[in-house]
């Protein structure tokens, strides 16, 4: 049996991908399974904790047992489900992929094609950075988990860019899963780092996406009963 070491903790979970809409039949989307994030509920449940997931678009998964579910599509129904969500828990965890940029408009009616106008050229506005925002909103002892695929370039690997996006979004914890090479999405195992504020960094082995949301529980519970003590 599963330790009950998250009991009376509220934690508030996103997950999958947002839909941002074109016109009624359209959309730019992602291809995130959900997978890791209702892995993340299923463990916080199941450790004690009071769960609400926020989920975007997934693969077809069973609803995670004793969480309560809210069901979104596009990033700004997200940013506000978990605003909301986020102003009652104690741990925060943006699993979701969130898409960057939305379709600057969106047609009332199909987009059609048509032989005697040019073809639509799609501009794309930039959707809020909704961990960001829930960092700089969180409440007094509130912990902050962000997630990153990374893949790295000639600018930096795979950790240097993500203790850079750390920083920057200010989080507390990160998870970290090298992507690409059919790394990650959509598939049953995960693996990559866990990295922390000040600088620390763990490697977690490819395994199950459930024993890495194990993992991710023991180093909140970590970090918090460090802070508890200071
Ligand atoms: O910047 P990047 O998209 O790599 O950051 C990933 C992290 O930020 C994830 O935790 C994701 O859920 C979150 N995110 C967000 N809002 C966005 C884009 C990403 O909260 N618009």
């Amino acid at each position: 049996a599963l330790p009950r070491d998250l009991e009376g903790l509220r934690v508030a979970i996103s997950a999958g991908g947002t839909r941002e809409p074109l016109d009624p039949v359209r959309y730019l989307g992602n291809r995130s399974s959900g997978k890791q994030g209702y892995a993340l509920a299923r463990v916080a449940a199941q450790r004690g904790a009071e769960v609400t997931l926020v989920a975007g678009h997934t693969a077809e998964l069973p609803a995670p047992a004793g969480a309560t579910l809210a069901r979104v599509s596009t990033a700004e129904e997200l940013r506000t489900a978990m605003r909301s969500a986020a102003a009652e828990a104690d741990v925060v965890v943006m699993a979701a992929a969130v898409a960057d940029f939305r379709p600057a408009s969106r047609a009332e009616h199909k987009i059609k094609k048509s032989d005697d106008a040019p073809d639509p050229v799609l501009t794309l506005d930039r959707n809020p950075d909704i961990l960001a925002e829930l960092v700089r909103e969180r409440r007094d002892g509130q912990t902050v988990v962000g997630f990153a695929a990374e893949t790295g370039d000639e600018h930096g690997s795979v950790l240097e860019h993500a203790h850079a996006k750390l920083r920057r979004k200010g989080a507390d914890l990160l998870v970290v899963n090298a992507v690409g090479d059919g790394k990650a999405f959509g598939t049953e195992d995960n693996s990559g780092w866990l990295l922390t504020a000040d600088g620390g960094e763990e490697a977690i082995p490819l395994g199950a996406k459930a024993r890495l949301a194990a993992t991710l529980w023991d180093a909140v519970t970590a970090l918090r009963a460090r802070r508890s003590r200071l």
